[in-house]
């Protein structure tokens, strides 16, 4: 087990008594959370998936990875939301934000979908133009705008460069087992699909096909990162005040009572930056609601020290920081000495950008406890495939908690609704004529 909380940089702001008071809370979000009937339960097959998830389709999902590398050299993996962001957080965090650039043996993978941006979409057909390519469209409702315009397109460029029948052949589709659009056209069409269980909502689907098939297809060990997620399962579902999950839910609790309304996840490597998406969609989504819940937020450190540092540091004091701390980099640079030393640097020679990115590390902690932002440090390993299962379910299982503690339900996102209805009555969609209406006199 990598996954460890420390609180050295809390201890200033949260009394362990505070801690003790409110364990009880947090124990009974978690078996609340275990016994299937809290709000939103009819969504939380995520808890069990480590150990019980579906084995057929787990070796499908394998299968048809082996297959699309063989058959193209670029992927495009069209989704939004809880449909993408963990599948990229992970192939960035595993392998690198510079996947693309340097696959060798696997397909350079792009995400398509996820904005309704014109150049961004004209800008991947051009990449896309003298490659061969595969498409994974995923859509848990499978009827989301954002994803089912980016298909349209693709589908199209696919039946133009390989024909009706080549194109079955690269079109693989990930949603719900039996309902909505894309489901229906899968099947009439004779594309390949992959089911999102039913009861996992899109945030916490990342170990299902959702993101497994993706991940795989980046070459990265999905038994290991399985196998990370059932670590923390065991470590971290269940009750006691050792648990480091519910000591993190905790945290975050008594720190947004004490009016810390935003919470930043920091990292000290590039490659975090999607984790950090992922776990904001994890957390928006899923507390922030019924007029409640912590802002989250996230900045990559040391570049984000010489921008939003200084706020961090100086500003509105209604802030903490969680920090990831990988223990180990993903590779060993040593600083050159220098005979002239012309840029004084030779107090370094010799040192490792790990040691010295971990030296700036504990002195931000320091001086941003200094400043009045309570630091909670999650700590890993490494940036293995397994580290990244470890890290996403205790995300996870603390997001739950965490929910629960507030008093929302964890699990649904009305609020998402607001735009879509506004959107589809101005594009004129069949059955919003009221709306349009009523919306073009406020325009
Ligand atoms: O977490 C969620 O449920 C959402 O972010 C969805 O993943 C997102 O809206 C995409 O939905 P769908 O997979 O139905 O297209």
């Amino acid at each position: 087990m990598s996954v460890k909380l420390n609180d050295s940089f809390t201890r200033g702001f949260v009394k362990e008594s505070e801690l003790e008071y409110i364990a009880p809370q947090a124990e009974a979000a978690l078996s609340l959370l275990k016994s299937k009937k809290g709000p939103g339960s009819d969504f939380v097959g995520w808890v069990d998936l480590p150990v019980s998830y579906d084995r057929d389709e787990y070796a499908r999902v394998k299968d048809a990875a082996l297959r699309i590398r063989s058959m193209c050299s670029v992927f495009i993996v069209i989704g939004i939301g809880g449909s993408y962001l963990g599948a990229r957080a992970a192939i960035e965090f595993v392998k690198s934000n510079n996947y693309n650039a340097l696959a060798k043996n696997t397909p350079k993978i792009y995400f398509a979908g996820n904005t309704i941006s014109p150049s961004a979409l004209a800008e991947l057909l051009e990449i896309c133009r003298d490659e061969d390519v595969c498409v994974n469209v995923i859509s848990k409702s499978g009827t989301t705008t954002e994803p089912a315009v980016a298909f349209r397109i693709f589908r199209g460029f696919l039946e133009e460069k390989y024909g009706i029948e080549g194109a079955k052949k690269r079109i693989f589709v990930t949603t719900d087992r039996a309902r909505g659009t894309l489901k229906a056209f899968a099947d009439r069409a004779g594309y390949e699909t992959f089911v999102v269980p039913d009861d996992i909502g899109g945030r916490y689907s990342v170990l299902t096909s959702v993101g497994l098939l993706p991940i795989a297809v980046a070459g990265i060990d999905i038994d290991a990162m399985m196998s990370g997620a059932a670590t923390s399962r065991d470590a971290f579902l269940r009750e006691g005040s050792d648990n480091d999950c519910l000591r993190y839910a905790s945290l975050r609790n008594i720190l947004y009572r004490k009016g810390k309304t935003t919470e930043i996840l920091v990292g000290y490597e590039p490659s975090l930056a999607l984790f950090a998406e992922w776990w904001k969609q994890l957390y928006g989504e899923s507390e922030g609601k019924d007029g409640k819940g912590i802002y989250p937020s996230s900045v990559m450190f040391s570049t984000d020290l010489h921008s939003l540092g200084q706020y961090i540091q100086d500003g509105l004091r209604n802030i903490f920081e969680t920090v990831l701390d990988i223990k180990t980099p993903a590779a060993t640079v040593t600083v050159p000495h220098d005979p002239d030393n012309i840029d004084g640097l030779n107090f370094l020679s010799g040192r490792t950008l790990g040691d010295i990115n971990r030296t700036a590390m504990m002195g931000t902690l320091i001086a941003h406890a200094d400043g009045g932002v309570p630091n909670i440090v999650i700590e890993a390993n490494d940036t293995s495939a397994g580290s990244f299962g470890e890290l996403v379910y205790f995300f996870e299982l603390a997001c739950a908690v965490s929910g629960y503690m507030l008093g929302v339900n964890p699990f649904d996102q009305p609020g998402v609704e607001a735009y879509k209805k506004n959107m589809f009555a101005l594009l004129g969609k069949p059955g919003y004529e009221e709306l349009r209406d009523t919306l073009q006199k406020r325009l």
